[in-house]
């Protein structure tokens, strides 16, 4: 029944789509798949499993208990803005069928830092949740002052979250990634810490980055968010790029690409984040890793080339909501065909993207013989 209701919702334009998609988890309105426990600690957190569900999907923190019920181990609500805004005017999402893939400029569509604590207060009273809740900042289109606007998110919302994304990769929101470099990406983690002193919480902060950065730039970015005391990295956001294998026509719309066409170029980043920090001794650093993961061999090649967690969103919308159960089936089959018993034996394994795809590919083939 489930699939019916899926492929009934594909042929709605997508936005319509991942409305109904957002209110049907709200309101209790979706499978509840077998749980994959997959137990993983990270930055002092513990996750029943790796797999988060991607920053973008519950934009307002409106249903993240039905996210968890999917089976999710984490959710990461927003990105969310100070004050709200109507983001970029539609349409502003485009379905990429052809190439299992989605572009979308919403542009921080946001209802803002005060509705969102609304949203998350209950869970703060509850004082219990089913998974590990992240909430992801950012900064208003037309703000004069974008620093700010991460200080005022951090500060507004740290004591509802379990760990705050900083991020500073979305391509809809001119002047955003130019956060990501040098003298204006320390002022703007300065100010989140600063928020989060202020009060008076102290927890898990990662910073989401761009799939488009250079690997030296990518280096340098590391170094000086490091240096910055962050708990670690959320490897990629979509992409500004157009890779010339596109075959749908939605491919010359503008904004972020993500899903299949992002999956290589996601583990590249991540595997080369990862071998810069293990090179430069920052081993406690957390690697989230993000971008075109729909199975579990896929996620199995993130989590040998160095990610701790995983998360995905593109592969949600594209085929419902067991995406989750799928990809933690899949990975669960590919440590146990790998004779492992933890994630934590697999991490870091092997560091070079494409040997640990290759080697995640071997693997899954072994695993779906058995
Ligand atoms: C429709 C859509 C909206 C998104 N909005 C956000 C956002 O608000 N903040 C953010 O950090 N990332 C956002 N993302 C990026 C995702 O969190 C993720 O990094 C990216 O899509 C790659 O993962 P995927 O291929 O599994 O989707 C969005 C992605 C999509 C497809």
């Amino acid at each position: 029944m489930w699939g019916t209701i899926a492929n009934l919702v594909q042929a709605l334009p997508a936005e319509t789509a991942h409305k109904i998609a957002v209110k049907s988890l709200r309101a209790g309105l979706a499978p509840v798949p077998d749980t994959v426990l997959l137990p993983v600690s990270c930055s002092g957190l513990s996750f029943d499993n790796p797999l988060g569900l991607a920053a973008g999907f519950d934009k307002n923190a409106e249903c993240y208990d039905g996210a968890f019920r999917l089976g999710f181990g984490a959710v990461e609500v927003g990105t969310i803005t100070p004050q709200p805004q109507p983001g970029n005017p539609r349409p502003r999402v485009f379905r990429l069928p052809d190439d299992k893939a989605v572009i979308n400029r919403y542009g921080f569509n946001s209802k803002g830092m005060s509705y969102a604590a609304g949203q998350l207060a209950p869970r703060k009273q509850d004082g219990r949740s089913p998974g590990i809740l992240g909430v992801n900042i950012g900064a208003n289109k037309l703000s004069q002052d974008k620093v700010q606007d991460y200080y005022s998110t951090a500060k507004k919302l740290a004591e509802y979250a379990d760990y705050l994304t900083v991020n500073l990769s979305s391509p809809n929101t001119p002047g955003l990634r130019d956060l990501q470099h040098e003298d204006a990406l320390v002022r703007t983690l300065d100010a989140v810490f600063q928020g989060c002193r202020d009060a008076r919480v102290s927890l898990p902060v990662f910073v989401k980055l761009a799939p488009d950065l250079s690997e030296e730039e990518l280096c340098r970015t590391l170094d000086w968010a490091s240096g910055r005391a962050v708990n670690g990295f959320v490897l990629t956001n979509t992409t500004i790029a157009r890779p010339d294998s596109l075959k749908s026509t939605a491919k010359g719309e503008a904004g972020g690409l993500s899903g299949a066409p992002l999956t290589h170029k996601s583990l590249s980043m991540l595997a080369c984040a990862a071998r810069h920090l293990d090179d430069s001794g920052l081993t406690d650093m957390a690697l989230i890793g993000v971008g075109g993961i729909a199975n579990g061999r896929q996620a199995y090649a993130r989590i040998l080339a160095g990610a701790d967690l995983i998360q995905l969103y593109t592969s949600l919308s594209l085929n419902g909501p067991y995406a989750a159960h799928h990809v933690l089936t899949g990975l669960r089959a590919c440590l146990t065909a790998d004779g492992l018993t933890s994630l934590a034996e697999a991490k870091g394994q092997i560091k070079k993207a494409d040997a640990a795809e290759a080697h995640a590919e071997h693997v899954w083939k072994i695993a779906s013989a058995q």
